[in-house]
């Protein structure tokens, strides 16, 4: 497994990846052709921002991209993390790995002194991924569902442990 930045040319990788099991429990619909150089130019343009608020990475698996992970910066001091990856490489230890790295940058290069992510609760997995990567569950937070339910979020954070 290997991260590396996103370019144009992953867009219909992108649309592979958000799709079926992977958007149930995240943005609820399907990304279309049409829709992800967008997504990509806007990762391109955060990317490029001074100072700099998010780092997106695509996750690569023999070369090919089958995931997106994301830290966005919320405060001076902390961050979160949100991942996805193509339903059909699921439960080989990618997601781990790719919060490992991730949480190891937060906490160098973006200097941060915490993490946190959440995961839709019938989604379980992504919380073994948050738990196997170091991360404590912290509690639950209302999330509005597309069919304007509220959804109880489970919440996770990570500190760093050299500060
Ligand atoms: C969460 C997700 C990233 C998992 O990716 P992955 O590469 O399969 O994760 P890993 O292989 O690193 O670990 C998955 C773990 O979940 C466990 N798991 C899988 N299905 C499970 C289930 N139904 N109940 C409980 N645990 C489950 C696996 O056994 C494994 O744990 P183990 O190593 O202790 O056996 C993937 O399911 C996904 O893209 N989901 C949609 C997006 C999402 O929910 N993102 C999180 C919010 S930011």
């Amino acid at each position: 497994m290997a991260l590396r930045a996103l370019t144009l040319d992953d867009a219909p990788a992108l649309t592979r990846i958000y799709s079926g099991a992977s958007v149930r429990y995240t943005t609820g619909r399907a990304l279309s052709l049409d829709q992800a150089p967008e997504k990509i130019r806007s990762a391109l343009v955060r990317a490029a921002a001074t100072p700099r608020a998010q780092w997106s990475w695509g996750i690569l698996a023999a070369d090919e991209m089958i995931g997106l992970i994301a830290l966005r910066r919320r405060s001076p001091v902390m961050g979160t993390i949100s991942y996805i990856l193509r339903e059909d490489t699921w439960g080989n230890g990618y997601a781990t790995d790719a919060a490992q790295q991730v949480v190891a940058f937060a906490f160098t290069t973006a200097g941060l002194e915490r993490v946190e992510a959440m995961h839709h609760p019938a989604n379980p997995a992504s919380g073994r991924v948050l738990a196997k990567a170091g991360f404590s569950r912290s509690g639950t937070t209302d999330q509005p569902a597309a069919d304007g339910a509220v959804v109880p979020y489970e919440t996770y954070a990570i500190r760093n442990r050299a500060r």
